[in-house]
């Protein structure tokens, strides 16, 4: 950790620099000189750091990757995160064994399969247009004049190819809200080219296992995918672009440790959990991995003329959700992009490391507009507070939310076919399978339920000018007052939110 006199200094090295800047601006000549004389050792990586590239996976339907990494990352990743997943694998198992033959999926309540889709990282799937095919399926469900509908369409589901014995099926679900204040029901849903509703009996019980497996593997394979790998870009070019001692390094650096070799074992380890091997024993999809990969891509590249999958593009605000799960996550960051303004204040409008800085990161992800504009309409600032949002609430939610599915309720695999109506009330025997269940629970206990290294509420920003200092402070009190004001809707403890995308 450098000591504050050591901190101050290289922050008025910078300062001079920029004041040498200003000077050359004035004498331009023949050469272009327009540019600060930072050394190189300034830098993290001594300017030869992390950088994006086309996807070795494919370069044309995922964003770009960052997969030549520093040592000093992998290493440190590796004991602080990779060590764990060792542990888990050795020791973890015997829990898992227990948990799978305990549970037995159960019969999931109308009110329950709502609630999943209101409070859960489900409810970002709520949709509230519905499709011109939609309006034709479900028409008939749809004569409330009061209220909202929406859907909730899984049609990427379409891409996944199973193991023999186990099935999915693509679905979309209608879903009503009586009033602005009322909790969403769930009317119909349509699956296995046949609607089915809560008259149904037994395919209606059925219908609602197949929506809730098919929303686990769209959430965990197409929604939660666009919290991490977008954000890689960004990740590595402040890195590589920013001195060590500029504010807007000193502001992302603590959200950027151990997500780029995560990123880089998920994508292109041969242990990730999207190889889906039968014998791993953390394998909880259906199949092999070339259908799980879709629906990174699909997340990606989107759905032709499906509302609810559109071309990715980086939001400069939180996407908006239809629930209490979405004011819970803006209530965050609008604390974090206060702060980021805040912060920012204290860099002139035409910083030429924020001006490179905005022009490296657009050329790699869809929706960040140039850095000239960034810089003209003010929205810096939201791209920096999104990076610090994304990377901290909103990935540590959706993590703290899916490990928090009850496994008797909602499964990844089921071993019985789409419903047909025909459903008879003694059942086609179990839903799920022990082998089910063990994977799954080791896939939480590995990957989804969170496991924090370092947390947003500890973040030291390491300033050394007192105002900068002072900011740092009022931030971390503004976060404990969010934590309280969602009392009643608090869906994450302030206390579990990491400071970076760590798993
Ligand atoms: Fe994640």
């Amino acid at each position: 950790m450098p000591s504050l006199k050591l901190l101050k200094a290289a922050e008025q090295h910078y300062t001079e620099a920029k004041s040498k800047l200003n000077g050359m601006k004035k004498k331009r000549n023949d050469i272009d000189q327009d540019y600060p004389e930072t050394p190189a050792s300034e830098y993290l990586y001594n300017r030869a750091g992390p950088w994006p590239q086309p996807s070795p996976g494919h370069p044309f339907g995922v964003c770009s990757a960052v997969i030549h990494l520093p040592w000093q990352e992998q290493l440190l990743w590796t004991k602080e995160v990779g060590l764990r997943y060792a542990r888990n694998m050795l020791f973890d198992w015997p829990d898992a064994l227990r948990v799978a033959f305990q549970t037995k999926l159960e019969e999931v309540s109308d009110a329950e399969c709502a609630k999943f889709f209101e409070e859960s990282l489900f409810a970002k799937m709520l949709n509230p247009k519905l499709d011109e095919p939609d309006k034709k399926t479900f028409a008939e469900f749809m004569k409330k004049e009061k209220g909202q509908y929406f859907k909730v369409d899984l049609a990427p589901v379409k891409f996944v190819q199973t193991y023999k014995g186990i099935y999915v099926s693509p679905s979309v679900a209608l879903f009503h809200r009586p009033h602005k204040n009322a909790p969403i029901e769930i009317v119909a849903i349509h699956v296995n080219e046949k609607i089915f509703t809560n008259k149904d009996g037994k395919s209606w019980e059925l219908a609602k296992h197949y929506l809730l497996e098919g929303a686990s593997i769209v959430g965990t394979l197409l929604t939660h995918p666009l919290l991490h790998f977008p954000f890689d870009s960004i990740n590595a070019v402040t890195k590589t672009a920013l001195p060590k001692n500029h504010i807007l390094f000193k502001l992302l650096i603590p959200h950027c440790k151990f997500t780029l070799p995560l990123e880089n074992a998920v994508l292109q380890g041969e242990s990730s959990i999207l190889k889906n091997w039968k014998w791993q024993i953390y394998g909880c999809y259906p199949g092999p991995s070339e259908g799980l990969y879709d629906q990174f891509m699909a997340g990606y590249r989107g759905l032709v003329d499906n509302s609810s999958y559109p071309e990715y593009e980086f939001p400069l605000e939180p996407p908006k959700i239809y629930s209490k799960y979405g004011d819970f996550l803006q209530a965050y960051y609008d604390v974090i992009h206060n702060f980021v303004k805040n912060v920012m204040s204290y860099l002139p409008e035409d910083d030429i490391y924020v001006e490179q800085w905005t022009n490296y990161v657009c050329q790699f992800t869809p929706g960040i507009p140039s850095g000239e504009e960034l810089i003209r309409t003010g929205k810096v600032t939201n791209l920096i507070a999104m990076f610090i949002w994304d990377v901290s609430v909103a990935h540590s939610l959706d993590h703290e939310s899916f490990g928090s599915l009850p496994l008797n309720k909602v499964s990844m695999r089921l071993r019985v076919p789409p419903p047909t109506g025909d459903e008879k009330e003694d059942g086609a025997g179990p839903l799920i399978k022990p082998v089910d269940t063990f994977k799954f629970e080791m896939a939480m206990k590995m990957f989804y339920r969170p496991t924090n290294v370092t947390f947003l509420k500890d973040v030291n920003y390491n300033f050394a000018d007192n105002r900068l200092i002072a900011l740092n402070n009022q931030f971390q009190e503004d976060l404990r007052r969010v934590d309280q004001q969602v009392e009643g809707y608090r869906y994450i403890d302030l206390d579990c939110i990491a400071a970076s995308v760590q798993y």
